[in-house]
């Protein structure tokens, strides 16, 4: 395939995908990613003063309009791209995400909300291909609520065979990581169980339930989604930075660098880069693994509200 042919593949929109989202949904959710019983997290496990863990929405791409679970294997075979070749799902790892909150979601959908996905970069080097795509929510009246950066890294894929780039739109770049002490630093702990409950948000790929396919991935036994680590980092920034409220935050992004287990302890590292956005303040992270001591989320990037407690 010639350069000038895959220079196509940016832009390409995909059809519109309905959404749809109860409240129990959001618990799940909040459960998968690390909520316990303490004070902090009970806003968004139960009823009184229940809110949407705003990270919430990255997992409705996996998701869908359905309740029920969802073949993996199918889904992966759903987002065709049109002269693309074809992708080995065991191949294919999440490398990136963010998540920029426009609006706080409301705690079950109803009808008409949908996914506006469209491709904003391909790039290849020796080692594979990256796609990036743009993911926008939005509600019956089309209004955004959450706009979403993804991007996929296909190990040994050829295309051009040549270094490659085009890109029209993607996240905000994390500042380098200071050599200095983190600002703020927040340990947590996954669970055993950690990726049965995550995955019953809508990522059922067997990679993290069945042992023997972790085991031929190389990763000796089943990891933790990478989007779960994800919201365990995004709660760490929320109850150090935000205060806890859930609106403080407006943008979280990460690379995936290092798989963790379920049963790992995570350190998320945080210091403040300076002002942000409409007020935010601008922040970078690293969340390690403190079984390995690598770091699993790296390149960290977040705008939230500061609270005044959070002391430096
Ligand atoms: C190719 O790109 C990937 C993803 O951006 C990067 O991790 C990797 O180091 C690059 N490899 C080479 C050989 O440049
Ligand atoms: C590709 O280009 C975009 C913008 O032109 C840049 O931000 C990005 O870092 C480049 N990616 C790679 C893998 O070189
Ligand atoms: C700042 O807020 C305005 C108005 O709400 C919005 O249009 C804009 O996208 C925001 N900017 C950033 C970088 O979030």
């Amino acid at each position: 395939m010639s350069s000038a042919d895959i220079s196509k593949i940016v832009g390409y929109e995909l059809k519109d995908r309905p959404v749809t989202w109860l409240k129990r949904d959001l618990i799940l959710y909040a459960l998968g990613v690390g909520a316990k019983e303490t004070e902090d997290d009970l806003p968004f496990v139960y009823d009184p003063k229940f809110a949407a863990f705003p990270t919430y929405p990255v997992v409705l791409t996996f998701k869908g309009d359905s309740p029920e679970l969802n073949l993996f294997a199918e889904r992966m075979r759903g987002d065709k791209l049109p002269g693309f070749p074809p992708v080995d799902p065991n191949r294919i790892v999440h490398g990136s995400q963010s998540i920029e909150i426009l609006k706080p979601l409301p705690l079950t959908s109803g009808d008409g909300w949908k996914w506006k996905t469209r491709y904003t970069g391909i790039s290849e080097n020796k080692s594979g291909v990256v796609l990036t795509t743009e993911s926008v929510l939005a509600d019956p009246q089309n209004v955004p609520y959450a706009k979403l950066y993804s991007s996929s890294f296909n190990l040994g894929m050829k295309i051009t065979g040549d270094k490659f780039n085009k890109t029209i739109a993607g996240p905000p770049q994390a500042k380098l990581t200071p050599k200095t002490k983190p600002d703020w630093v927040y340990e947590d702990q996954t669970s055993s169980s950690q990726a049965l409950v995550y995955r019953l948000s809508g990522d059922y790929n067997p990679l993290h339930i069945d042992p023997a396919i972790g085991q031929a991935a190389g990763f000796g036994g089943v990891i933790l989604h990478g989007l779960s680590t994800f919201g365990f980092a995004a709660r760490a920034l929320l109850k150090v930075v935000g205060g806890n409220k859930p609106d403080a935050l407006k943008l979280f992004g990460v690379r995936f660098t290092s798989p963790v287990k379920p049963g790992d302890a995570l350190q998320t590292q945080i210091w403040e880069v300076g002002p942000g956005p409409n007020g935010t303040t601008e922040v970078t992270f690293v969340t390690k693994n403190l079984r390995t001591g690598k770091d699993a989320l790296g390149g960290g990037i977040a705008y939230i509200v500061k609270s005044p407690s959070a002391k430096l």
